[in-house]
């Protein structure tokens, strides 16, 4: 069975306004259906990394998502129709009052009818198990509570590529547990960021480990997850269920 390219990456430098050069001559290819774990220190690039995938930030060198170059702007509409991005702070992604519109969201511009639209609802709230939340207001809802919503938004839209930005951060032991049950039956090509390693080694086929902007690792989850030295070096730690 041949696989596409989910992501390709060429050299990709993002430098932002102020002067950071937050990403550095990234070379990297993301096959579809891949499940990415993107590690590494505060201040890495990985969130700069996940804002790139679906055209929200523009990059220097070349991307692409899916054989489309982000760099020409007829691709934009497709590009974020393919790639759904959760952001890493859901006050950033939320932003209708109700839950049930704020979900719709990205269905209904995508020109779906509205009984689907209300199935899509739905079906992404029973998947993180969040079925109570569908008639409450975005903005009397706690911090994880947001954070299942915003996740839910993307899931609605059911695009090939997501990309969550510390997703399992304040989600309670049940909803990720959830979450992580959705990763591990879900055919999409995933690109997750996070410092809860254990979550990864339990959703993830491969990890990246950034530092300073460069890729310092890249490999399956037994190499990287399990390897003492190399995480410490780059201020991190053996998921809790290698240390003894
Ligand atoms: N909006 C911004 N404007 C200017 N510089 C920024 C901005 N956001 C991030 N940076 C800088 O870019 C670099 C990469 O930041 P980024 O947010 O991608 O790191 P991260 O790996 O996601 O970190 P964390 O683990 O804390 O989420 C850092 O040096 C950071 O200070
Ligand atoms: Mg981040």
């Amino acid at each position: 069975m041949a696989y596409n390219v989910a992501i390709e990456a060429e050299a990709v430098s993002f430098r932002y306004p102020a002067g950071t050069l937050a990403l550095e001559r990234l070379d990297l290819r993301i096959m579809e259906g891949e499940k990415v774990g993107i590690i590494g220190p505060n201040g890495a690039g990985k969130s700069t990394l996940l804002t790139l995938l679906n055209g929200l930030r523009l990059p220097e060198g070349h991307l692409e998502i899916f054989g489309k170059a982000v760099s020409d702007k007829k691709n934009i509409k497709e590009i974020r129709r393919l790639a759904g991005l959760v952001f890493q702070n859901p006050d950033d992604q939320l932003f209708m009052t109700e839950v049930f519109d704020d979900v719709a969201f990205g269905p209904r511009n995508q020109g779906l009818e509205e009984s689907e639209v209300e199935q899509r609802v739905n079906e992404a709230l029973q998947i993180l198990n969040s079925r109570e939340l569908y008639n409450s207001s975005t903005i009397h809802i706690s911090f994880g509570q947001k954070k299942l919503i915003a996740i839910a938004g993307v899931l609605a839209m059911k695009p090939e590529l997501i990309a969550l930005d510390e997703p399992s951060g304040n989600l309670d032991a049940f909803h990720r547990r959830k979450l992580i049950d959705w990763m591990n039956i879900s055919r999409q090509t995933i690109v997750v960021t996070s410092h809860d390693l254990d979550f990864l080694w339990d959703t993830c086929t491969r990890i990246i480990l950034l530092n300073k902007g460069m890729v310092v690792a890249d490999g399956q989850p037994d190499t990287i997850l399990k390897n003492k030295t190399l995480l410490l070096q780059n201020q991190l730690e053996l998921p809790l269920r290698f240390q003894v």
